[in-house]
């Protein structure tokens, strides 16, 4: 384990915001996932979690991926997808995620590597998990499977007299503004509201968030494409219709809280039922 001041060092000059949901869009899917584990599936990932730190559970380590020293892991975090948004939008799995290095790839590896049976040590396994628990919240980020570069250069203001970019606005403004107003500025909060949400509001679609069998390890990419699909079309259907010199914090951000709350449950809810079921595989 390398120390935690480095981390904390190295925490103060990488921004974040560049490379997937802040912190809190991390630890909000963390936390929903974790309180939707089977008991037996939370005492796995329990064992499988080495940092003390994270108290055995994936709210704090969810946003880890964005701190790791890895120059190889920071195409994982998304897929630059050949389109146009908001005039078309598309996912083209052979030409936007070549050799499998975007997050749609990402993700059907650390699932793999978090099998009970691959033959992997401990600190591979929670690798994989931290990894796993990161890029599922990404790949609900609908700039993270996106065309123009997922929107990092794109000009937009979020407060009229301040320029930023799309992209900021999707990973960092959007949630640092509804878990203000609505949540006391607490993620813990703004999750138990997506969990209650999950429970009546979602309930009866739930089901169809999730399509995976994990007993088919090869085929896993069948149910991870859709999610990517998903996530593109919202750039069509809403993230790129602005216009430079509005202010998105208003009429944009209230249209976009539906979305984003919905991003948010289903990057938990997905990711519960995957450990559920790998994690409870005979073999473990
Ligand atoms: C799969 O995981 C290994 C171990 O972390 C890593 O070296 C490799 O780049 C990963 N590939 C993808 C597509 O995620
Ligand atoms: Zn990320």
């Amino acid at each position: 384990m390398k120390s935690k001041f480095f981390t904390l060092l190295f925490g103060l000059f990488i921004i974040p915001s560049v490379i997937g949901w802040a912190d809190q869009g991390h630890q909000i899917t963390g936390y929903i996932a974790q309180k939707l584990l089977n008991p037996e599936v939370a005492n796995r990932v329990a064992k499988i979690i080495q940092e003390p730190a994270y108290h055995g559970q994936l709210t704090d380590l969810a946003p880890w991926a964005d701190y790791a020293k890895y120059p190889w892991s920071k195409e994982l975090h998304f897929a630059n997808t050949h389109d146009n948004p908001p005039d078309t939008c598309h996912v083209d799995y052979d030409h936007d995620c070549l050799g499998d290095r975007c997050v749609m790839g990402a993700i059907v590896n650390y699932t793999r590597r978090l099998d009970c049976g691959s033959d992997l040590d401990a600190f591979q396994r929670d690798e994989a998990l931290k990894f796993l628990t990161h890029f599922m919240g990404d790949i609900t980020q609908p700039l993270h499977v996106s065309g123009k570069m997922g929107g990092v250069r794109t000009k937009a203001r979020f407060k009229k007299n301040k320029r930023t970019t799309l992209h900021i606005v999707w990973d960092l403004l959007i949630l640092k503004k509804r878990t203000r107003e609505d949540f006391h500025d607490d993620f813990k909060l703004y999750a138990e509201f997506l969990l209650d949400k999950i429970r009546n509001e979602y309930a009866h679609e739930v089901g169809s968030w999730y399509a995976c069998n994990v007993n088919d390890l090869p085929g896993l990419l069948k149910c991870v494409l859709p999610w990517s699909v998903e996530s593109n079309a919202m750039n069509c259907e809403f993230v790129w219709h602005y216009s430079e010199d509005e202010a998105l914090e208003d009429r944009y951000y209230q249209e976009s809280k539906p979305i984003v709350d919905k991003s948010l449950a289903e990057a938990g809810y997905r990711l519960a039922r995957l450990l559920n079921e790998l994690l409870s595989k005979s073999g473990c």
